[in-house]
């Protein structure tokens, strides 16, 4: 167990603004993982679990605290641009157009790794992500430590990453040397993850950068790994090492149910309601008596509206927000999936999303939580 230090900040919570006394406990921070400890911190994304990227033992530690496999290649951190240039081999040109239009901000590029970096960050690979991200707490943080930042999302290996501080106490208290609380992360998601390493840029992870935004950028078509259509079979490996886990997960098992085209969104509320009512219950009741079964649902406002009438009373709603605003969906996405657990759900019940922009992320966490277990109407 080690003691962890908690350093709130509670001007920067209320203000949105950096004070003294908040940069102060960020400059503790920051000793903290130039001398090799792990600090966690928010960014925009989500909340990273910080170590000296340039540390063997650093990346070692952050594999136990998290319980993760050392496989799974770390994402360094930089806050400022120049500051990539002894991490990797080379800025490849498409890269460079990248980094001008996204960065700082919730993009990730893979790029080949120069000899600076060890390959405990990198699992043993030969290539390293690194990000710029724009939340002024994590500059800071960077800024002072001075060295790269090996940052995975600040959870327990296997469990939704955190989006706020007291996520990160949940999973983190005793495990790590400190947690920077600087409220909640605004966008929710981890970032995008691009592959610039070959001619043709390839998508392996999406996030609020989306590939339209991308494309635009790059006048060209960008490819998906194929993770992202369906789930792996056994042995196959994806390119992003950490998609094959059964990432985001909730504890309860979990059903999303989503329509293949927009124009039958309108049927998820019905098909949702046929399960509520008979099937689900009937199935449920076989293995369990019925007072004993907590099922959950996790929709938008459109959705829940649908179906009044249908809802019981002791069914356990979250409200995602609404269908037409999916930076709300993507902000309580995370959050939502780690209150079923402590609500001790039994069976969790999800809506599906049109899968453009920001709803591919979305989508893509989804059916992760869900094991791909999806119904499509
Ligand atoms: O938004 C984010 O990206 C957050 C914040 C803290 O920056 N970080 C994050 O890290 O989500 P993590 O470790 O939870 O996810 C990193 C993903 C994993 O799926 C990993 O396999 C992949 O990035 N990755 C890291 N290095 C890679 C590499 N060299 N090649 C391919 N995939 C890589
Ligand atoms: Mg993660």
């Amino acid at each position: 167990m080690t003691e962890t230090k908690e350093l709130v900040l509670e001007d920067f919570i209320r203000t949105g603004i950096i004070s003294q006394s908040d940069r102060i406990k960020i400059t503790e921070g920051a000793e903290i993982i130039r001398n090799g400890g792990l600090c966690a911190f928010p960014t925009e994304t989500v909340y990273g679990l910080g170590g000296n990227a340039l540390m063997r033992e650093a990346s070692r530690h952050i594999y136990e605290a998290k319980g993760r496999p050392s496989d799974n290649p770390l994402i360094v951190h930089i806050a400022e641009l120049k500051d990539i240039e002894p991490l990797i081999a080379e800025m490849p040109q498409k890269a460079r157009r990248l980094a001008e239009s996204f960065w700082p901000g919730p993009m990730t590029m893979i790029f080949k790794k120069s000899e600076l970096i060890p390959y405990e960050t990198t699992g043993g690979l030969n290539t390293v992500a690194v990000r710029f991200p724009s939340h002024p707490v994590a500059m800071e943080l960077i800024k002072t430590a001075g060295v790269p930042v090996a940052a995975p999302s600040a959870n327990l290996s296997g469990r939704p990453s955190t989006t706020s501080g007291a996520h990160c106490r949940e999973d983190l208290c005793g495990r790590v040397d400190a947690i920077i609380d600087g409220g909640s992360s605004e966008i929710g998601l981890e970032s995008t993850i691009i592959d610039v390493t070959g001619d043709e840029p390839q998508l392996l992870r999406p996030g609020a950068v989306t590939r339209e935004m991308l494309e635009a950028v790059l006048n060209e078509e960008v490819i998906e790994d194929t993770a992202l259509k369906r789930p792996l079979s056994e042995g196959e490996r994806p390119k992003a090492p950490g998609m094959k886990y059964r990432h985001y997960a909730p504890k309860a098992p979990m059903v999303l149910v989503t329509a293949k085209e927009k124009k039958d969104t309108g049927n998820i509320s019905k098909k949702i309601s046929e399960l509520l009512e008979k099937k689900l219950r009937d199935e449920i009741d076989d293995k369990k008596a019925k007072a004993a079964v907590k099922i959950a649902l996790l929709c938008s406002r459109e959705c829940a509206e649908e179906m009044r009438g249908v809802l019981r009373e002791d069914i356990d709603i979250k409200i995602t927000g609404s269908r037409e605003n999916t930076a709300e969906i993507a902000h309580n996405l995370f959050e939502y999936l780690r209150e079923f657990d402590a609500d001790g759900a039994d069976y969790i019940i999800a809506e599906g999303y049109n899968e453009e922009e920001l709803g591919f992320a979305i989508m893509n966490r989804l059916k992760k939580a869900a094991a791909w277990q999806i119904i499509y109407v």
